[in-house]
């Protein structure tokens, strides 16, 4: 990886580096959010810093390797590592900062709401550290009102006599498309409740080129909330419709391409399938469901695509009990099995659960996904953990390829619409399988040739 150059990225990354006015920038955490934001600006121009509590990931960015997998990123890292840092000492990296993003993580509890342990954690090693004035940024995905109360705790626990300001600046990167999504984003939404915070977020982002959306804080808030709940709105909308279809005779597939061409609704995030996973729409939309309660407020239509989804990862699993009279002693070929393709993420991802029932039953799987499967064999091992002995009566494998899986199969299930997935032909399910009997979740192939090519096919939403 030592001779990147720019023609190693995609080409919607492959912009110059801008110069202009540069930040001393610290991000902390570096997940998604913070690593894939730091290592953008550091493409833009800016000095930064990237925290972490975990020593492991700290050496390996150290050494230009990225913790996560996504797309561009190690390439970026690499490209821009004379502007770079990556450390556990979060009091140097603080101390002299002009501008500390903050990017950690904001897990679901128990009861929906956001956890603001890691945010508050992070606040109070900036308050106790800062020596000069600074713009400090949530960037993670926080209730409205958030931005308030880190900036009356940092005034709080302040050390030194300096000004600390808070905005909001919320992100909207998907995960496989993350660095595209930061450098090339239809817009930048920034929070502020004072002229000067507005104006040096302005300035972060001038080289970026993209239009920015400036807005009061609670505002910017409640748009990343707004904005997620839309979009899982809109998939448990089209799962809904998708299960009508099937009831009715119609095709999910031809409604939405149907529906697509009003631009009022646009033809994006109209795929009907196995639901919403990730460490997103899970959690936002229980956390915006939970901060209306706590306001007193039912919000009826995300609560209804709570329940969708829910109801729609099972969908699969309850099709082939239909049709199967026991799923013990069968091979069954489960092909993909990250939340989403173009991603290493299994958090929420509904092949989990699908998985644990077909174990459950008896069912022995073979696995296969391009990027997930060791993430998963932490989640699922292959051995079976002590706890697990007895609990699963199935038996799990993971290997390296979709016809591995395949292979003198009973029944298959696809959970995840990688492309080595859908290379796979209707025709190779028909040589391969002992018995050619599939589920799909995300709709990748036609009803009918899979028909033609003897293959009993059943998918989401059409006859
Ligand atoms: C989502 C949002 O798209 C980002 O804008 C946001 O910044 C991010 O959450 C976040 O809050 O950090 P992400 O979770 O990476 O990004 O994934 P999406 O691509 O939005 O997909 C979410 C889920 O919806 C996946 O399970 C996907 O399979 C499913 N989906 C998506 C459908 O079932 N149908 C669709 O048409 C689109």
């Amino acid at each position: 990886m030592s001779n990147i150059s720019f023609k190693t990225l995609s080409p919607q990354v492959q912009i110059p580096v801008s110069t202009v006015r540069p930040f001393n920038i610290a991000v902390a955490g570096t997940g998604y959010v913070g690593l894939v934001s730091g290592v953008c600006m550091a493409h833009r121009g800016h000095r930064v810093t990237c925290v972490d509590i975990d020593e492991k990931k700290i050496a390996l960015m150290l050494k230009g390797i990225s913790p996560i997998y996504e797309q561009d990123l190690e390439a970026l890292m690499q490209l821009n590592k004379e502007r770079l840092t990556y450390t556990m000492d979060y009091k140097n990296a603080y101390k002299n900062a002009d501008v500390i993003f903050i990017g950690v993580g904001t897990p679901e509890q128990p009861d929906g709401s956001a956890n603001m342990f890691y945010i508050a954690n992070v606040a109070r090693q900036i308050a106790e550290t800062i020596e000069k004035d600074c713009l400090i940024v949530v960037k993670s995905t926080v209730p409205v009102g958030t931005n308030d109360k880190v900036e009356q705790f940092i005034q709080d626990f302040l050390v030194h006599d300096v000004k600390a300001e808070v905005a909001s600046n919320p992100e909207f990167l998907a995960q496989g498309t993350a660095v595209r999504d930061t450098l090339e984003a239809p817009r930048i939404i920034i929070g502020t409740d004072s002229d000067k915070a507005e104006e040096t977020l302005q300035a972060v982002y001038e080289p970026f080129g993209l239009p920015i959306v400036s807005v009061s804080r609670r505002s910017a808030e409640m748009i990343k909330y707004a904005a997620n709940n839309f979009l899982a709105l809109k998939v448990s909308y089209m799962n809904d419709i998708a299960n009508l279809c099937e009831l009715v005779g119609a095709d999910i597939e031809d409604v939405a391409r149907g529906m697509g061409y009003d631009s009022r609704i646009g033809s994006n995030f109209l795929h009907a399938g196995i639901g919403f996973g990730g460490s997103c729409f899970p959690k936002d939309t229980k956390a915006l469901d939970y901060l209306a309660t706590l306001h007193g407020y039912e919000l009826r239509t995300v609560k209804a695509a709570i329940d969708v989804n829910k109801d729609q990862k099972v969908l699969l699993y309850q099709k082939a009990c239909k049709r199967l009279i026991t799923f013990n002693g069968l091979k069954a070929a489960v092909l993909g099995l990250t939340f989403k393709p173009g991603t290493d993420d299994l958090r929420e991802a509904p092949a989990l659960e699908n998985i644990n029932l077909l174990l459950a039953q008896g069912a022995n799987i073979y696995a296969y996904d391009p990027i997930g499967s060791e993430n998963c064999k932490n989640i699922i091992p292959e051995t079976g953990t002590e706890q697990d002995r007895g609990k699963y009566k199935g038996k799990i494998n993971y290997v390296n390829s979709a016809e591995e899986a395949l292979e003198g199969a009973n029944v298959c299930f696809i959970f995840t619409e990688w492309d080595e997935i859908k290379a796979v032909l209707p025709k190779d399910y028909k040589k391969l399988m002992r018995t050619p009997l599939v589920y799909d979740g995300r709709n990748i192939y036609d009803v009918n040739e899979m028909q033609e090519n003897g293959v009993e096919y059943y998918s989401i939403g059409r006859a």
